[in-house]
């Protein structure tokens, strides 16, 4: 499809997404009076509509994905030499992409080394899930089933993922869910919630000890935690807090899972998130950025301890991990990594990463200055997000529609940018951005102009 398809065509296009599609996270009602907007191109930082119209994509493919950017020809020429000679065999059998894709990321990730491939999230996320409660069945006789989650942090949309959610809005009304899964607090220092601390980080992360107390160290099996919170409102742990966590979690032997769907394949200026503060996980997960959306995969990235505790006694015949992902086959999938991993390598976007990422978080700290409804402004690399307060004194939240009106407004503008949505009730008041990582300055530059124009625009 290219933008010289004529008008008609895409009006049947629209009108076909308009009788049968049903979109994510969307409510229809909104398109009874008006078209959905069908991206038609996309080429770097930007993408097409069916209008013709041209718009900036401050949020990587909408949910932090696009990590490359669009219309990358040699990520589409690796996934179509691989589908050409071999598309797709079950996980059980090995294939040559994911065996060089396993080899390339393990070592990025020192101390890890055993990759297993899906093709979601929250799919990723649920191995792991299954993988704790099978350890505890068979290494803790029972003991140990419990899993951590903090609140705001999201892992998925599955029934589990979501008893994992600390995202209120995203679970309700899809109980009743499976037991065991338990919360701890989040730890954004601006949201404070413990006024006496002396170390914020060390507070916060105390508090994940004393759920642990509460629950008893021997049913505690799992801290599932992201390296740095996203659609919960772009939580940038405080100092000193990843630290705490990791000593917390070898005291009561719990198996420390971090969820890098997000931060993951280069979004912060690291490999992944949880390397800027020198802990060492159990379980590492990764999705959106790992193929830069050009195919689905996810990986769960275990050590080889826990790889272990699966082939210890072959005679039994369920001791081994009894897991089916049939996507997970896909050679698409880590051959469009590879090549997702090679161009940020070849090009250097960790490094432009960090740069530009300076570059939007001075540009916030700027708007914050301008404007009194830039409550906080938080970040890591290409990984924004500002908060939206009614009054700073107080941190009302701003209503949730305001905060949609700057991102209408952007989007008249011809940026599209994000805000936390049905997250926490009362605190869908954060913009986001994650840019793709080839970000330069003049797209870093266009973004932060346009969220400037649209706040004048809605609060004056
Ligand atoms: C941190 C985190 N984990 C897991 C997921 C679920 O990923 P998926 O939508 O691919 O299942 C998401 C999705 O936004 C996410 O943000």
């Amino acid at each position: 499809m290219t933008l010289a398809q004529s008008v008609n065509d895409m009006s049947q296009i629209v009108n076909a997404d308009k009788a049968h599609v049903w979109h994510h996270l969307f409510q229809h009602k909104a398109l009874e009076n008006g078209d959905p907007r069908i991206i038609v191109e996309g080429k770097g930082m930007r993408v097409w509509d069916q209008k013709g119209t041209e718009l900036i994509d401050a949020v990587s493919g909408g949910v932090w994905t696009v990590n490359v950017g669009y219309g990358r020809e040699s990520i589409a020429n690796a996934v179509r030499d691989q589908l050409l000679k071999m598309n797709y065999f079950a996980g059980a059998l090995g294939s040559v992409p994911a065996a060089q894709f396993s080899e390339r990321l393990i070592e990025k990730m020192p101390g890890m080394s055993r990759v297993y491939y899906s093709n979601s999230g929250s799919e990723a996320n649920e191995k792991v899930f299954k993988m704790v409660r099978q350890i505890s069945q068979r290494q803790h006789g029972g003991k140990k089933w419990k899993i951590l989650y903090r609140e705001r942090d999201y892992h998925g949309t599955t029934i589990a993922t979501l008893a994992a959610a600390g995202q209120p809005e995203r679970a309700a009304m899809y109980g009743p869910f499976p037991d065991g899964f338990v919360q701890v607090p989040h730890c954004l220092e601006y949201r404070n919630q413990f006024p006496d601390a002396t170390d914020y980080g060390v507070a916060a992360a105390n508090a994940i000890e004393k759920v642990i107390l509460q629950e008893g160290p021997d049913t505690v099996g799992l801290l599932c935690l992201e390296p740095i919170t996203a659609g919960g409102g772009v939580i940038v742990p405080p100092a000193g807090y990843w630290e705490r966590v990791q000593e917390i979690c070898k005291k009561y032997d719990v198996l420390l899972h971090i969820d890098e769907v997000v931060c993951g394949v280069g979004r912060t200026g690291t490999w992944f998130g949880y390397q800027h503060y020198g802990v060492q996980p159990d379980f590492v997960t990764m999705a959106k950025g790992v193929a830069s959306g050009y195919a689905a995969i996810s990986c769960t990235v275990t050590t080889e301890a826990v790889f272990d505790m699966f082939k210890d006694d072959a005679s039994d015949p369920m001791g081994y991990f009894r897991d089916i992902s049939t996507f997970g086959g896909c050679t698409s999938g880590p051959a469009a990594a590879l090549e997702n991993m090679r161009i940020i390598e070849d090009e250097g976007l960790l490094d432009n990463t960090t740069r530009m990422g300076e570059r939007l978080m001075a540009n916030l700290a700027a708007l914050k200055e301008k404007h009194a409804v830039v409550g906080d402004v938080r970040g890591k690399g290409l990984f924004c997000g500002a908060e939206l307060v009614a009054d700073r004194a107080s941190k009302e939240p701003v209503e949730e529609k305001l905060a949609q009106a700057v991102v209408a407004s952007c989007n008249r503008q011809g940026v599209i940018i994000g805000v936390t949505n049905r997250s926490i009730p009362g605190f869908n008041n954060t913009l986001c951005l994650s840019p793709a990582l080839i970000a330069t300055a003049d797209d870093i530059d266009q973004i932060t102009g346009a969220i400037d124009t649209a706040l004048t625009e809605v609060f004056g």
